[in-house]
């Protein structure tokens, strides 16, 4: 049995790492499409197109269920997924509804009309591509009225976080912040919505400021998959844990142990 769990990139193991603890008994395969990161950057076909033939080697490697650790994939491709390419019998499921319903105090599948919520001012942080897809707006819409979403697209930072340039992407960060802050100057809450971010989480939250609640995907993705998996124990699938990557897997092992803080290898997907 084994879950896919898919990112473009390395941000993804911020995903796989509180999965894997929620979970210790489900073996993972993870995909990093390095070679073609960052995602952000790219138009909707083809993140798309890249999106599915990760998918398709996941499936390969006994995945009946993927996780899309990934908003950018989640934002721009998910929907064509579901809706014209996923194969009978397969799940592929994205990160950014868990993150939404916390901040809507929402329960897990919970699709009463939207209603009114404590927090009022929200900071999304996310890729470019996933901003211009309006997608937390949308999803946000569903569940909740009256929260005014400012996005600001952090251009960079996946880039400086996939070559291991920290202080760069530190550096970044904090421009984004300070650009976000004019047009919000006082968020209630912001969201890391690209699963890059929790890796400078903390960089987040000192420029923003104490009083802000800053939300990140990893625990809340944790809780809804098992949920999930209690739920359709059918869907584990078959295979192995295995860390994949399009990448050169000797460069993205040592990135990835310097992240994760334990010896990861990955092999050539
Ligand atoms: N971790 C991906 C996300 O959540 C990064 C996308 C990219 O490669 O730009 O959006």
């Amino acid at each position: 049995m084994a879950v896919g769990v898919f990112d473009s990139g390395l941000g993804g193991l911020t995903v796989l790492d509180a999965v894997a603890a929620r979970l210790p008994e489900v073996p993972f395969v993870y995909f990093g499409d390095n070679a073609h990161a960052p995602y952000g950057v790219r138009d909707a076909d083809d993140v798309y197109n890249l999106t599915c033939a990760a998918c398709e080697r996941l499936f390969d490697a006994g995945c009946n269920l993927i996780i899309l650790a990934c908003n950018t994939a989640s934002a721009v491709a998910l929907r064509r997924m579901q809706e014209s390419w996923v194969p009978e019998g397969k799940r592929v499921l994205g990160v950014f509804v868990p993150l939404i319903e916390a901040l809507t105090e929402r329960q897990w599948g919970d699709n009463s009309p939207p209603r009114e919520v404590a927090v009022k001012h929200v900071a999304l942080f996310a890729t470019p591509a996933t901003v211009a897809s309006r997608a937390f707006q949308r999803e946000l819409a569903f569940r909740a009225i009256g929260v005014d979403v400012e996005a600001q697209a952090c251009g960079g930072v996946v880039d400086a976080i996939e070559e291991g340039d920290m202080i760069l992407a530190e550096a970044l960060v904090r421009s984004h912040v300070e650009a976000l802050k004019r047009k919000m100057p006082t968020p209630d809450a912001a969201m890391l919505g690209c699963t890059h971010y929790p890796l400078v989480k903390q960089v987040f939250q000192d420029a923003l400021g104490p009083d802000v609640k800053v939300y990140s995907q990893a625990s809340l993705v944790a809780e809804s998959l098992s949920d999930y998996l209690t739920r359709h124990p059918d869907m584990l699938g078959t295979g192995e844990a295995a860390f994949l990557t399009t990448g050169d897997p000797g460069r993205v092992s040592d990135r990835a142990t310097q992240f994760l803080r334990r010896r990861i290898e990955f092999t050539a997907a």
